[in-house]
C-alpha cells in the first residue's frame, strides 16, 4: 500500500461502488459522488467530473466491472462479447488519453487469460485487475516524483499547465509529483500555474492541490507564459501527458505545444512526466493521435455567462501535440528518458 499523502482521493472503490470527487465543483466545494453503473462512469468521464489521463483509466477500469457485474451466467463467448461491448462504450467517452483504452484492454486481456473460470470468478478477476491498476498508479506516480527531483535545480521557478496532481491520478500525480517531491526537498521557490483555458484546470484544481500541499505558487493567465520566460522567471516547464507515441510526440492539454515552443525560444528545459501506461507503442507519431474536440460553449461561456456573441464559430480542441524534438526529457516511473525516444522506449518496453 502506498503511503497516504493527501487528504483526498480522486477515485475510490468503496463497498461495491465508485466514489469520486466531482471535479466540476472545485475549488468552491469538495463534493463526493457515487457511481454505480457504467453509464454513470461514462457521463462522469465525459463531463470531466473525473479527469486526467491516469484517473480516467482507473475510473474506466472500475466502470467496466460495474457494467458486467450483473450479467447473467452464460457461455464464455457471450460473456466476453458483452465485456467488449461495455469496454467500447466506456472508451467512447473521451478519445485522447490512452490510459482509458489501456486500462479497459488490460482487463479484457486478463479476463481472456482466465477464460476457463466461471462467470462469477471472471467478474472477480475484472474487479481485482481494476484494483491493481489503481494501486499500481499510486506507486508509479510516487516513483515518477522521486525520479524527477534530480531535474529540479535549487530555488526552482517552475511553470506547469493543466492539472497533473492527485486529482488526475491515483495519488501524487505526474508532473505534480515531481513538484511535490522537489518541494519536500526544499527546492521549489515558485510554481507558476497556467490557468488553462477554457476549463481552468490550473486555476481551479492545481492551485487547490498546491495550496493543500503548502507549495508556493502564483496563478497566471496562459498568455503570460512568454512574458514570464522573457523575464527570467521560469527555470523549466513540466507538464503531464495524455498520450505519448513511439517517437516521443506527446499529446497534452491544449496550450502545451505553445509552451514547448516558448521554452525552446528561451533556452529553458521542457519536461514531460507520465507513467508507462501513457506511452502508446501502437502509434508511430503524434499525427496518429485522435484529438478530442469539445463543446463550443466551453469557449463562448465562462460559467453560465456568455462571453461571445451568439452563433459564433468556435474551434475547441482539448489537446495538442508537442513534437518530440521540443521535449528535453520524459520522466517515468522507470527513470528519466531522453532522446532518442524511439530507441529508448523500445528498450524500456522490451
Ligand atoms: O481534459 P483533462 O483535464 O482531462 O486534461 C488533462 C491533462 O491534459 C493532463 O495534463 C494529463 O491528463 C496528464 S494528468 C496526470
Amino acid at each position: 500500500m502506498a503511503e497516504e499523502n493527501s487528504s483526498f482521493q480522486s477515485v475510490k472503490w468503496d463497498n461495491g461502488q465508485i466514489q469520486i470527487i466531482d471535479q466540476t465543483f472545485l475549488p468552491d466545494r469538495e463534493v463526493y459522488i457515487t457511481l454505480t453503473s457504467a453509464g454513470q462512469v461514462w457521463e462522469a468521464i465525459k463531463m470531466l467530473r473525473v479527469r486526467g489521463a491516469p484517473a480516467i483509466g482507473i475510473a474506466g477500469a472500475y466502470g467496466l466491472y460495474l457494467g458486467i457485474r450483473d450479467l447473467p451466467e452464460s457461455a464464455f463467448k457471450m460473456f466476453y462479447s458483452e465485456c467488449n461491448r461495455v469496454a467500447d462504450y466506456l472508451d467512447s467517452s473521451r478519445p485522447t488519453a490512452v490510459n482509458l483504452s489501456w486500462a479497459l484492454q488490460r482487463i479484457l486481456n486478463t479476463i481472456y487469460v482466465h477464460k476457463e473460470k466461471t462467470i462469477p470468478e471472471l467478474k472477480e478477476v475484472a474487479l481485482k485487475t481494476a484494483r491493481t491498476i489503481h494501486e499500481e498508479d499510486r506507486r508509479l506516480c510516487k516513483s515518477i516524483g522521486e525520479n524527477g527531483v534530480e531535474l529540479v535545480p535549487d530555488n526552482a521557478n517552475i511553470l506547469t499547465h493543466c492539472n497533473t496532481g492527485g486529482l488526475a491520478t491515483g495519488e501524487f500525480g505526474t508532473a505534480f509529483s515531481v513538484i511535490l517531491h522537489a518541494h519536500k526537498k526544499k527546492k521549489v521557490k515558485m510554481v507558476w500555474v497556467d490557468e488553462t483555458r477554457p476549463l481552468l484546470q490550473g486555476a481551479r484544481l492545481t492551485t487547490w492541490e498546491l495550496e493543500k500541499a503548502g507549495v508556493p505558487f502564483t496563478l497566471n493567465i496562459d498568455s503570460a507564459a512568454a512574458f514570464l520566460m522573457q523575464n527570467g522567471k521560469v527555470d523549466f516547464v513540466i507538464t503531464g501527458a495524455d498520450r505519448i507515441t513511439k517517437n516521443g510526440d506527446t499529446a497534452n492539454k491544449i496550450g502545451t505545444y505553445g509552451l514547448a515552443v516558448l521554452a525552446k525560444a528561451h533556452n529553458i528545459p521542457f519536461y514531460v512526466a507520465a507513467p508507462y501506461s501513457t506511452i502508446d507503442m501502437k502509434l508511430d507519431t503524434g499525427s496518429d493521435i485522435e484529438i478530442e474536440e469539445r463543446d463550443p460553449e466551453e469557449v463562448t461561456h465562462i460559467g453560465n455567462k456568455r462571453t461571445a456573441p451568439k452563433k459564433v464559430n468556435v474551434y475547441n480542441p482539448a489537446f495538442d501535440v508537442t513534437p518530440n524534438e521540443l521535449i528535453t526529457a520524459i520522466v517515468t516511473e522507470k527513470g528519466i528518458i531522453r532522446p532518442d525516444y524511439k530507441k529508448n522506449f523500445e528498450e524500456l518496453f522490451s
